[in-house]
């Protein structure tokens, strides 16, 4: 069967990444500084181009002009931890209506260097920030669209706050809050901070979170197994200290059996 978003035979591809899809896919790449993210992103953006699918490659905080600002502000200036969650929600907001929900709607794949997870890990782990105010943001932030939530099908550009804001979409399918846009698949790359900030040493200036001591950085990666224990089910954990082949090889065989699975 061939598609306009990919036009190779999907029934002759046994990788997932030529696999057919209605939708959007939603994929986040999440860890600490230095864990691998860019590094990688970049090679799977590669591997959906290869099959034809259009690809999103993006980013938060930021995304959006706007939300660029704001992850400036955010990234070098001190601030007060509820005013710095805040600003993270509101720049994931402005990336979401602006880029990311109409990319899924018109069938692209989003490809995010880190996404709300990172906000649980950095300001609820590393600064010890209330869990459950991030989750209230994450719950006003990240409902989707109404026929998205209502249908599982992709929604219209029109996300707004007010249609986001009817009894369908505050209904749930499972209980809990299923109707917010979460990633489809979060690649998690785990990495002991001591490994990351010698790969980091000579890479950059660093900003206000990477100049945080080693400590910070393990209550970051706590922070990251939480979430992953809350949300199993999109959660791929690689272990990062490998070479960078062989995480090259394991994200590439996460990616195409969460596509096969997908599919199914
Ligand atoms: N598996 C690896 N082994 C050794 N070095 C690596 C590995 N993966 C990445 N690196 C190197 O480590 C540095 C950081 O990698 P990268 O920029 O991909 O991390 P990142 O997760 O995007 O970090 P940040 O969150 O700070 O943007 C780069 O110089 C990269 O070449
Ligand atoms: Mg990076």
């Amino acid at each position: 069967m061939n598609c306009a978003s990919c036009p190779v035979a999907s029934a002759t591809m046994g990788d997932g990444f030529h696999t057919f899809m209605s939708s959007g896919t939603f994929i986040s790449f999440e860890g600490i500084d230095g864990a691998g993210k860019s590094t990688h992103i970049a090679r799977v953006a590669d591997l959906f181009r290869q099959a034809g699918r259009a690809v999103v490659l993006t980013r938060e905080p930021g995304g959006t002009p706007l939300s660029e600002k704001l992850r400036e502000l955010v990234l070098h200036e001190a601030m007060d931890p509820l005013t710095e969650a805040l600003l993270m929600f509101a720049a994931r907001r402005e990336h979401l209506v602006q880029v990311i929900e109409p990319a899924l709607a018109r069938g692209d794949v989003v490809l995010c260097d880190r996404f709300t997870d990172a906000t649980f890990a950095y300001q609820g782990g590393g600064r010890g920030f209330d869990w459950q105010v991030l989750a209230e943001l994450e719950r006003m932030v990240q409902q989707r669209p109404v026929d998205d939530a209502t249908t599982g099908h992709a929604g219209q550009a029109g996300y707004t706050p007010e249609a986001n804001h009817t009894p369908h979409a505050r209904h749930t399918r499972e209980g809990g809050y299923p109707s917010l846009r979460q990633p489809d698949l979060t690649v998690w790359f785990d990495l002991d901070p001591l490994i990351a900030a010698e790969r980091l040493a000579s890479a950059r200036v660093p900003d206000k979170f990477e100049s945080q001591p080693a400590e910070f950085f393990a209550a970051v990666r706590a922070g990251y197994a939480r979430r992953q224990a809350e949300m199993p089910g999109r959660f791929a954990r690689i272990d990062a200290a490998q070479s960078i082949d062989k995480v090259g090889a394991d994200v590439s065989r996460v990616v195409s059996d969460w596509l096969q699975r997908s599919a199914a």
